[in-house]
């Protein structure tokens, strides 16, 4: 069988493989985009309730520190400098896309995430890009300067190849660990693969308490790490069967260790124990009665309920008493026997070690070889953070394809 030959192939038709290909393509490279999976885009289709969150404003590229996580979150820092969320907000203007911002910097589509799929596809339609998909590959040989892939639809070659395909979560709609075996095959080191942005859970007696609590959200500041490294979020909470999910939670597991302990503060810029001895001073109302002016009602008759001294009203109740049930609100201590795992994770933190790459071109010690997007071990935080990582990553390659 013949082989065809390319400028550049690109693995994964993702954000960051479709951005890619797109400006490696209206630079005039002869470009071949392949994806496994028989639909295109699925992360950003889901992505944001189905509006996807696709960047977000708050991004200081001078300190990636504080929105990315990685062994070396500095590593994206040329990257994310040298293509903005502005450039990408311009981008979405032009293609006539609606936004809105919804809180702490993160964009939104007003309508659908079809929209920034639409915008990728019009953009390598653009750039002339071959896309094949579904297409799968069966291996990858590097020799005489040329990347040799064995695909479904025969074989291809080309003097670069960029991987941009992603991590493992979701592998249900198509997430595998393609991008870090063919790491190992050139050699390349790898940061263990973790889920990350993941709901955590707890064990089943230790849980048994709150399972009740399950569909109930409150904004409380949470917290996880040593004095050193401690990070903490102030975000909505929510309860589940299984444990505890929302932004606070999902932002905490990308920064817990296993065995760690979590502290939240339910009524977070709350004195709680000021308020509970106002209360006592005041009022004759049942302690849960007070607790609920707090946080919502449920979680304040389960809290109540936990202690027998609490069970009287609040004028009656003593003050040992009272100073636990505030320790429990302000610095509620509980450590997650685990995570959901990569099936309802986000993001993929860990991936193809930073030192292995450079942050200028994203291209690995292997020359020709590139690496882009989340198979990187580079994990933005929730709110838009790991659509720019994609689109950035992905601009400074194409420049240097
Ligand atoms: P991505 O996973 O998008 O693409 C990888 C591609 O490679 C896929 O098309 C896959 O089929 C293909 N592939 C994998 N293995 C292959 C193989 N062996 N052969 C060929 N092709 C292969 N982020 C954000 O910033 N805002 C948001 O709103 C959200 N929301 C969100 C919701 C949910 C439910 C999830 C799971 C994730 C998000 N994210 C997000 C994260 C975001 O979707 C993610 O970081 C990016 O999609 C990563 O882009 P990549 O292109 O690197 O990988």
């Amino acid at each position: 069988m013949s082989t065809t030959a390319f400028d550049a192939i690109i693995i994964g038709a993702g954000a960051a493989g479709l951005f890619c290909a797109a400006q490696a393509g209206q630079r005039g490279l002869k470009v071949l985009l392949l994806d496994h999976s028989p639909r295109i885009a699925e992360k950003v289709r889901i992505a944001g309730g189905g509006r996807c969150n696709f960047t977000n404003r708050d991004l200081d590229p001078r300190a990636p520190q504080r929105h990315f996580v990685g062994e070396n979150p500095n590593f994206c820092r040329s990257a994310l400098a040298r293509y903005t969320p502005a450039q990408f907000i311009a981008l979405v203007d032009r293609h006539g896309i609606r936004w809105h911002e919804k809180h702490k910097g993160q964009l939104f589509c007003d309508d659908s995430s079809q929209q920034i799929i639409d915008l990728l596809l019009a953009e390598c339609q653009a750039g002339g890009v071959t896309r094949w998909q579904p297409c799968s590959v069966q291996g990858v040989t590097h020799a005489d300067g040329l990347y040799r892939i064995e695909t479904q639809r025969g074989p291809v070659q080309a003097p670069q190849l960029v991987i941009a395909t992603g991590g493992l979560s979701i592998p249900q709609l198509g997430a595998t660990d393609f991008g870090y075996r063919i790491a190992e095959q050139f050699g390349l080191r790898l940061v263990a693969p973790r889920p990350a942005l993941v709901p955590l859970t707890f064990g089943g007696e230790a849980w048994a308490p709150y399972a009740g609590l399950a569909g109930l959200a409150l904004p409380v500041r949470m917290a996880t790490g040593s004095k050193k490294s401690r990070m903490e979020f102030l975000e909505d909470l929510l309860f589940t069967h299984r444990g505890l999910s929302g932004p606070a939670v999902l932002q905490i597991s990308s920064y817990w260790t296993p065995g760690a302990p979590l502290q939240i503060d339910l009524a977070p810029g709350v004195d709680a124990a000021e308020a509970l001895q106002a209360a006592k001073r005041d009022s004759r109302k049942r302690v849960a009665n007070e607790l609920a002016a707090l946080m919502p009602a449920r979680l304040a008759d389960a809290w109540a309920a936990s202690d027998e001294a609490l069970q009287r009203p609040i004028n009656e109740a003593g003050d040992k008493a009272l100073s636990r049930l505030a320790e429990r609100i302000s610095r509620w201590e509980i450590t997650p026997s685990g995570s959901e795992g990569y099936k309802k994770a986000e993001v993929t933190a860990g991936g193809v070690d930073t030192r292995e790459l450079s942050s200028q071109t994203l291209e690995s010690k292997q020359p020709g070889l590139y690496f882009i997007g989340e198979v990187v071990d580079v994990t933005g935080w929730l709110g838009g953070y790991n659509f720019q990582w994609a689109w950035a990553s992905a601009h400074a390659c194409a420049q240097a394809l």
